[in-house]
């Protein structure tokens, strides 16, 4: 039951132990892996003006019409709560003039990002991604490098059996054609479709395919695949990907339905989705978005990126592994104030030898101290008191086993830091 006048907002929470050590156990896994493949870090701000995400991820997309935080600040601008990482990223790389430095320019983040949906299991208001971005390069190989950096992290962080499943969705040449056959697919059941992909058929008709309510799945079934609607490059680029995928070992299934919720995606899109998860089962997805950069006003720029969804990944590794509270290394039980303060010394020289080291508070009983240490779950406790500190050596117990032994106290560090690398 909770207590408090207040809560966390709805479809935000609190992160804590020992849930926490798992997120960061993925995050020094993301930073040793993407280290490996060359991809750098890079923080942007959490709020960007609002015309950055309508411009990137498409006015009629669910992000943008549905879901964005937006406020005007205090000098009248509007200005919203980043709901994904591309956009920022992008706008940072055209700002910075980062296309003026050698090609590929490979970075990667991690942050908090805001969607204003509606919270259900695996889908909360502020969750985390982790992605990366590539800048620079055209080639499959790029594509290939990027979907298997990204399952190399997650069997790294140990998940196995997810489904990776890859489609392209072509290019500004092939696109126009796709739009055709679509229109012409749908004309006949137009007044079927719901407000909104009625207004998409004529505004942005791919957008159709992403469509969530019930009507418009049931009238897309049988829609044209965008596969039959590639050009020879964007076909030549989809084969070359494949083939690549396949000599690294990827298992991957190809979706023409897969359409993502984004548009500034071009060519390759993935999502890698696991069934152990309820209805929100993608834990990562990325694409292609060769036209971004230029549509911010830099340079042509090809460029393709993916994010993880933190929460979820966690959650599923919840359901395999089983994480525990980290434990001290030492306890030192101190009975009287002299005690109490030769403890600090003591817990505060092993603390800057890096070992995790507690003290007990002189003014409770021992038992009560000791009570402490095992909830810790300590490693070796120590008592000291008076007589230790007048023969100058101390007991130490080991909780786990219950082995004993002594040292004197001027060599605990010692013992501890060389036992350590013992
Ligand atoms: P996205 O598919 O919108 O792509 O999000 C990527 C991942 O973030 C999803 O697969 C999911 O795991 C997680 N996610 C999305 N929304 C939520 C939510 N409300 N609650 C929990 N997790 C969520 C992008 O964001 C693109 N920027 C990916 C990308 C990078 N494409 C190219 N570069």
């Amino acid at each position: 039951m909770s207590s408090g006048l207040y809560k966390a907002l709805k479809g935000m929470k609190d992160i804590m132990p020992p849930d926490i050590h798992i997120w960061q156990d993925i995050e020094k896994k993301a930073r040793e892996i993407f280290a490996s493949y060359g991809y750098l870090e890079i923080r942007t701000p959490a709020v960007e003006s609002t015309s950055v995400f309508i411009r990137s991820i498409g006015e009629d997309t669910d992000i943008v019409e549905k879901e964005m935080y937006t406020f005007q600040d205090k000098g009248g601008r509007s200005i919203t709560l980043r709901p994904e990482g591309t956009a920022s990223v992008v706008r940072c790389y055209v700002e910075n003039n980062l296309h003026g430095l050698p090609s590929p320019q490979k970075f990667y983040y991690m942050g908090p990002m805001f969607r204003y949906e509606r919270p259900q299991s695996g889908r909360f208001r502020q969750f985390y991604q982790i992605g990366v971005e590539a800048f620079g390069s055209s080639r499959p190989e790029i594509d290939a490098e990027v979907i298997s950096m990204l399952a190399h992290l997650l069997s790294g962080i140990g998940l196995q059996e997810l489904h990776f499943q890859v489609n392209s969705i072509g290019c500004e040449k092939c696109r126009p054609g796709f739009k055709e056959a679509l229109l012409s697919f749908f004309e006949g059941s137009f007044d079927e479709l719901c407000v909104d992909c009625r207004r998409r058929y004529s505004q942005n008709p791919l957008r159709i395919l992403d469509c969530k309510v019930g009507r418009c799945i049931e009238i897309r079934k049988g829609a044209p695949s965008v596969l039959d609607h590639l050009c020879i490059d964007c076909r030549d680029h989809f084969q070359q990907l494949l083939e690549l995928l396949e000599m690294l070992g990827i298992r991957y299934t190809v979706n023409p339905e897969m359409v993502r919720g984004l548009d500034y995606y071009t060519r390759t899109t993935f999502e890698v989705t696991s069934e152990n998860l309820g209805a929100q089962n993608a834990v990562a997805a990325g694409g292609r978005y060769d036209g971004l950069v230029k549509e911010f006003g830099g340079p042509e720029t090809p460029a393709i990126g993916f994010a993880l969804g933190m929460e979820r990944i966690v959650e599923l590794l919840k359901m395999t592994l089983k994480y525990d509270l980290p434990a001290p290394e030492v306890f030192i039980a101190v009975i009287g104030e002299r005690a109490g303060r030769e403890g600090v010394r003591i817990i505060d020289d092993l603390r800057v030898g890096g070992v995790w080291a507690e003290l007990g508070d002189w003014t409770s009983s021992l038992k009560s101290q000791m009570r402490r240490a095992d909830r810790l779950s300590a490693g070796l406790v120590f008592v000291i008191g008076d007589d230790e500190i007048q023969s100058g050596h101390v007991k130490w117990k080991k909780l786990a086993d219950a082995a004993t032994g002594e040292v004197r106290i001027s060599g605990i560090r010692d013992f501890i830091i060389e036992g350590k690398q013992a």
